[in-house]
């Protein structure tokens, strides 16, 4: 597939098969996080695979009872890394190590699509919770979640703004 249509293709998936995901597309979408761009190369970002069930029935529970992510055979944790980040100041925490995880987890999605899993973007949970439940140094603030696994559904494609409203060139 090509670049721009794995980028229109991919849907965000909340039903899943139980079909378990083979270790070499792990590694694909462990090689996917690690070569995204970061703000001078410092990467201050940790990711967390978690296969145990019930662990993820309890990240869903913290992530306002999106209990689709407790059916899916893996949630990823996306933390920022306070420390590594902080060489930069206060920008470096409040910005480039958000922006390092979000380019992280941009290409896992992608690469995820391409290898035929279904993914979702997770923002909404609670962030002390999360921290406790995976034990979470202080260092480490949560991002997002995504559940990873077999699509088991085919979702409607939503509206997108036109080029227009996103862009505008100046030549
Ligand atoms: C920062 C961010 C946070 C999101 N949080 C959630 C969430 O908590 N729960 C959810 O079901 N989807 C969440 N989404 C997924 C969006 O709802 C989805 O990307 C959007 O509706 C567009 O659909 P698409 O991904 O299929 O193109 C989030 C996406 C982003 C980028």
């Amino acid at each position: 597939m090509d670049i721009l249509e794995i980028i229109q293709k991919r849907r965000s998936i909340r039903e899943y098969q139980e079909r378990p995901i083979p270790e070499n597309i792990l590694t694909d979408l462990i090689e996917a996080l690690r070569w995204a761009p970061s703000a001078g190369n410092l990467q201050s970002r940790y990711f967390y695979f978690v296969f145990d069930p019930d662990l993820r029935r309890k990240l869903a529970a913290a992530a306002l009872d999106q209990e689709f992510m407790a059916r899916a055979p893996l949630v990823i944790v996306a933390c920022a890394d306070r420390r590594i980040a902080g060489r930069y100041g206060r920008r470096g925490r409040e910005l480039y190590m958000i922006q390092d995880v979000a380019a992280g987890v941009q290409n896992l999605l992608l690469v995820a699509h391409a290898r035929g899993l279904g993914t979702v973007w997770v923002g909404a949970f609670e962030e002390e919770r999360v921290g406790r439940l995976l034990k979470l140094p202080e260092h480490l603030r949560p991002v997002a979640l995504v559940p990873v696994g077999y699509p088991g559904e085919e979702p409607e494609v939503p509206s997108r703004l036109s080029a227009g409203e996103i862009a505008r060139m100046i030549r």
